[in-house]
């Protein structure tokens, strides 16, 4: 449709029709069940309102989304296409490793490629949009939904940042193509004490120099929606928050798409305490520019009211209406409002071979190995005994992943058993959760301790019995995501008994580590030989595992977010400032930054992750030591595979700025690059420096370079001091 037509539609459209574009639906208002993720207003909702609803959320099925697609047409006046939206965050029935993980790869072309193939998935059972990317920079493991966030970096958020809209979205009338809606803008991946939708207090720099970058590079890209969260940024929630709306989103950034607000968020500003009821949070939303209301009841229940008073101009309305329309039309959903919705088409796609060697290659890549103590890569043809409640748990896919055949995922177990090692024994050793342990949905109760003792007793005479154990442990999937806050930063007590138990009888152990956030691992890696984080990986997980123990694929992931030595240290994250008492960060000195009873440095830093083979650096060197802004310097190393097997080495080249007009972190990533080298190999790597890798927000918060001293550190994690100096004229 053309934007003539587009606006006379808008023009013939009543009040009620516009207000009911701009209704998001929860699923069970419209099927009776489907994915509801939060307290809903819209049970309030008349019929006529849910017919003339303009979008609806949490609904999976060709055939249902097509059925109720014709049915709503009937219900609009002008036949508007409903908008059909659900949270495909890493995979949509191909399900790939979590967000997090996803960031351990350094690798935005893989990324991108895992996004493309859930668009395809998507499209094919009738989606329209997805409620992804989630860019949420992340320093505190306690919050929960770390897990959705690509880390703790801004530049290496703003590269997946980039590869995921590219990977969804590319031509929007392509029929594997959806639409795709960066969140929660903004800023609520630093809750006060990790716990969810809490206050979020960031001074305006912090904010535009760590997290807005991220949602920018996604704006940047051409991403067509993006979700307001929960949170009060500085005491202001971001449903009804103009300064972040209009004046950052819309003005600053170049925004023109469609604000979706999160689940109820609107409503909510009545518990948040700005709001004495729905009327006036549906005032603030509308007039802070949040286009659709989700699943609350704050516009369908009195925009049309307000603007019929006078309160609120109906110039927002149409306004907000026109992009959604936009966004339909550019959907193609006027021509074919059933679009890609095709069954048989989604009957071959879903779980295709090579989605499924594409999500075992991106776990094998998400995987990092924080130690090995020379146990692997096993051999096959050891005695291993593979043991824990993830040996053959088939949940290893994130708190945002509802496949419908859950049993498509591939178990360890059955990864080990794929590669014909029939000599192998496995033994569940302990209950994933302990028993009364809380979830999500309840406490759990395991049925009788006798079956642990049993478990138990099993798993010990098969650990004795083995030259090497494989020790399957970690986080139960629903001990992460949305409302998946904890207090505390290890696995259930259970495990580590069994863990402290199988090490009385073999030390020779392998700890594969199931998790949806950085743990405290300190026990854990003491009392193994190796440690590796699998993070949550995925349909392909259980295979994926079985390749990288077993050397068929070699571990190249790097921390995205960093591991903690203690709980006591969060939030802990290497991009941190210097303080004007610096202290070493592996020894407790009186009156110097840090504790009394513990080092500052984390256990395992950002950027960090050990291959099976090692790399050597040459040291840093630089074309020039002077730079004028508009020239480079080519910053170069040589790395060298120094050990007998291949490997992949991501080089990482990092910023210090030591004197500037306001502190600046420690260092900061500013480009990376994979590197694949061959045992004995060398390989020059270069990058090129230039003046807007050196701006920030300076003094008086203008967006700038200042000339003095820099130092380029380049290394393969980033606590690296292989630098060399240079000056900005
Ligand atoms: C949730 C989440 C958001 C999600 C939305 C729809 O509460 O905060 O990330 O996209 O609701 O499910």
């Amino acid at each position: 449709m053309t934007q003539e037509k587009l606006k006379e539609l808008l023009q013939d459209m009543s009040l009620e029709e516009k207000v009911g574009q701009m209704i998001q639906l929860p699923a069970d208002v419209l099927t009776g069940n489907g994915l509801v993720t939060g307290p809903t207003g819209t049970t309030q909702l008349t019929e006529d309102q849910i017919g003339m609803a303009g979008s609806v959320l949490g609904i999976k099925g060709a055939e249902r989304l097509y059925e109720l697609q014709k049915r709503q047409m009937e219900k609009q006046p002008h036949r508007i296409p409903m908008l059909f939206m659900l949270d495909v965050i890493n995979g949509f029935e191909t399900i790939f490793p979590i967000p997090l993980a996803l960031g351990c790869t350094f690798s935005p072309e893989l990324v991108k490629e895992t996004c493309a193939i859930a668009a395809a998935e998507a499209a094919a059972c009738g989606l329209h949009v997805t409620f992804s990317p989630m860019l949420d920079l992340v320093r505190d493991a306690r919050w929960g939904r770390v897990m959705e966030s690509p880390g703790e970096d801004p530049y290496l958020n703003s590269r997946m940042a980039e590869a995921m809209v590219e990977g969804y979205q590319g031509d929007l009338r392509r029929k594997d193509k959806v639409a795709a809606c960066l969140k929660h803008f903004a800023g609520y991946g630093y809750p006060e004490g990790g716990r969810d939708y809490d206050n979020v207090e960031l001074s305006e720099r912090t904010f535009m120099e760590d997290y807005l970058p991220a949602y920018e590079a996604a704006v940047k890209k051409g991403c067509r929606l993006v979700m307001t969260s929960f949170n009060t940024l500085n005491r202001i929630p971001s449903s009804g928050n103009k300064w972040l709306l209009r004046k950052i989103l819309r003005d600053k950034m170049g925004f023109q798409g469609v604000v979706i607000s999160d689940y109820s968020a609107i409503e909510e500003m009545v518990f948040h305490g700005v709001a004495a009821d729905a009327r006036e949070a549906a005032k603030l939303g509308i007039e802070a520019g949040v286009d659709i209301d989700m699943v609350s009841n704050a516009y369908a229940g009195h925009l049309a009211e307000l603007v019929r008073s006078g309160e609120v101009s109906e110039q927002l309305v149409d306004e907000a209406v026109l992009r959604i329309l936009q966004l339909k039309n550019d959907l193609g959903l006027f021509e074919e409002p059933f679009r890609a919705v095709d069954s048989a088409l989604a009957e071959k796609l879903l779980l295709r071979e090579d989605f499924r060697q594409k999500a075992r290659e991106t776990a094998a890549a998400s995987f990092v190995l924080l130690k090995n103590e020379g146990i692997l890569p096993l051999k096959k043809t050891e005695t291993i005994a593979w043991i824990g409640p993830f040996v053959e748990n088939p949940e290893l896919y994130g708190a945002w992943s509802f496949p419908e055949k859950p049993e498509e995922t591939v178990t360890v177990r059955q990864g080990v058993e794929g590669k014909g090692l029939s000599h192998m024994t496995f033994a569940q050793g302990c209950y994933l959760m302990d028993p009364g342990c809380p979830t999500k949905y309840g406490r759990v109760i395991n049925p009788c301790d006798e079956q642990a003792d049993l478990w138990l007793r099993e798993a010990l005479e098969m650990a004795a019995a083995s030259s090497r154990v494989v020790l399957c442990l970690g986080e139960h999937r629903d001990m992460s995501g949305e409302a998946g806050s904890r207090v505390s930063l290890g696995i259930p007590e259970g495990q580590m008994e069994l863990l402290r138990k199988v090490r009385q009888v073999n030390p020779n152990i392998v700890t594969v580590l199931f998790c949806g956030r950085p743990l405290a691992v300190k026990e854990i890696a003491g009392l193994s030989r190796a440690l590796l984080v699998a993070w949550m990986p995925g349909t392909e997980g259980g295979n994926a595992v079985a390749d990288v123990l077993f050397g068929d694929r070699v571990p190249q992931g790097k921390l995205s977010m960093t591991f903690p030595r203690t709980l006591g240290q969060v939030p802990v994250y290497y991009n941190h400032l210097m303080t004007g008492r610096p202290n070493s960060p592996r020894e407790i000195h009186l009156f110097k930054n840090g504790y009394m009873d513990e080092v500052t440095a984390p256990l395992y830093p950002f950027g960090y992750g050990l291959s099976y083979t090692e790399f050597s650096y040459s040291e840093v060197s630089l074309d020039r030591r002077e730079m004028k802004a508009g020239e480079t310097i080519t910053a170069s190393v040589t790395v060298t595979n120094t050990g007998d097997t291949d490997g992949v080495e991501t080089v990482q080249l990092y910023i210090r700025d030591p004197a500037a007009s306001v502190a600046r972190p420690v260092r900061t990533l500013k480009g990376f690059r994979k590197v694949p080298l061959a045992a004995g190999e060398s390989r020059k790597v270069s990058f090129s420096i230039e003046e807007p890798m050196l701006t920030f927000y300076d003094i008086d918060m203008n967006n700038t370079s200042e000339p003095g001293k820099f130092q380029v550190l380049i290394g393969g994690s980033s606590d690296t001091e292989n630098g060399a100096e240079f000056v900005l004229v």
